[in-house]
């Protein structure tokens, strides 16, 4: 059994008297214990929003999240929170997740404080040092606040409060987008030996395309709140059919200044996320798009045993839209 089932979830946000926006449109997907999923995605394309579904701080408006057989969604808010210390994040900005104003000490220990009540303030500080040992932090900074420390020691801070409740799961939310490409590469190792180390089951979001491949098991693509393609992480970067992940995945993976631009790139911007599509929502910028495309819904459809897209012409077993072909 998976670890976290996400089901049909559907989130819609509307702010003051607005048209809707469909942040979370029909989305699953399901994790096994000690795997990564990533979610990767224009910004706006609901990635986060499925992050705070999954760790309780948003409520879908329909759909269900199943995290260790028990369904989230139609937990009290007592229970929930209860469920959430095997439930944590680190989210991309280490310093604006971090209170200013208290030392790590109490930063790090704050979690165990809410969810343990009958620990002592010395078997506090003992769990505190061994979590902020596990991140390469040392015992030497418990009296430190975050703005003594350095963006990669801050999110390594980050690191060590998620952990301190042994959870099983942990969101990782771009961890490492606002840090130094050398910063960033220390972090993920660090996060890929905890992972091992304690089997955690990871969420991963990430703009960075190498790091996804190095990280995770299976990738979700998102395009307007949608899923437009799932499967094994490197069959998707290898090999994307849907036309939105060979755009996506060929703009951020060539390093050739020459080559920046994608084989088959989408045309137009993105869309107003209010906007309602009948059929397919990259119609009006996708390359391969035909007629049908505007008005025929498109589903996640199986292509492989393993792997699932949202386009008409991308058919089961075959090696992409006619492999992305213009239409005839
Ligand atoms: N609290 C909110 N209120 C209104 N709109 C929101 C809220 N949170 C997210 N959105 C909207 O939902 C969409 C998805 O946002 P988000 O999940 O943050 O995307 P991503 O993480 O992929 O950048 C965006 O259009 C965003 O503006
Ligand atoms: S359904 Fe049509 S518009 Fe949508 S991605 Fe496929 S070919 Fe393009
Ligand atoms: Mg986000």
């Amino acid at each position: 059994m998976p670890l976290l089932e996400v089901e049909n979830v559907v989130k819609t946000f509307r702010r003051g008297g607005g048209p809707a926006v469909r942040a979370v449109d029909d989305v699953s997907f399901s994790i096994e214990a000690g795997q990564t999923m990533t979610l990767i995605g224009e910004s706006g394309s609901g990635k986060s929003t499925v992050a705070r579904i999954v760790l309780g701080l948003e409520r879908p408006d329909s759909g269900r999240v199943v995290f260790d057989g028990q369904d989230l969604t139609a937990m009290s808010p007592r229970d929930l929170r209860a469920k959430r210390s095997t439930l944590t994040a680190v989210f991309q900005e280490p310093y604006e997740s971090l209170n200013p104003r208290m030392k790590v000490e109490s930063i790090v220990g704050e979690p165990l404080k809410l969810f343990d009540r009958t620990l002592s303030k010395a078997a506090r500080r003992d769990r505190v040092v061994a979590s902020l040992e596990e991140v390469g932090l040392g015992a030497g900074i418990l009296r430190r606040y975050p703005g003594d420390l350095s963006g990669g020691q801050q999110q390594r801070l980050g690191i060590a409060r998620a952990l301190i409740l042994s959870p099983r799961l942990i969101v990782l939310d771009e961890p490492t987008s606002s840090l130094d490409l050398t910063v960033r590469a220390t972090i993920l190792t660090l996060l890929k030996e905890l992972q091992l180390r304690h089997s955690l089951t990871y969420l991963f979001i990430s703009h960075d395309i190498a790091t996804v491949r190095y990280f995770s098991t299976n990738t979700g693509v998102m395009y307007l709140g949608r899923f437009v393609e799932r499967g094994p992480t490197e069959e998707i970067i290898d090999d994307p059919r849907h036309p939105y992940s060979v755009a996506l995945l060929s703009s951020t993976l060539s390093t050739d200044p020459g080559e920046m631009k994608p084989a088959r790139p989408l045309t137009g911007d993105a869309p107003s996320p209010t906007t309602r599509f009948p059929g397919c929502p990259l119609v009006g910028r996708c390359p391969v798009q035909v007629d049908e495309c505007a008005t025929r819904p498109v589903p996640m459809t199986s292509i492989t045993p393993t792997r699932s897209a949202a386009c008409i012409r991308v058919r089961p077993g075959t090696a992409g839209p006619e492999r992305n072909e213009a239409p005839s």
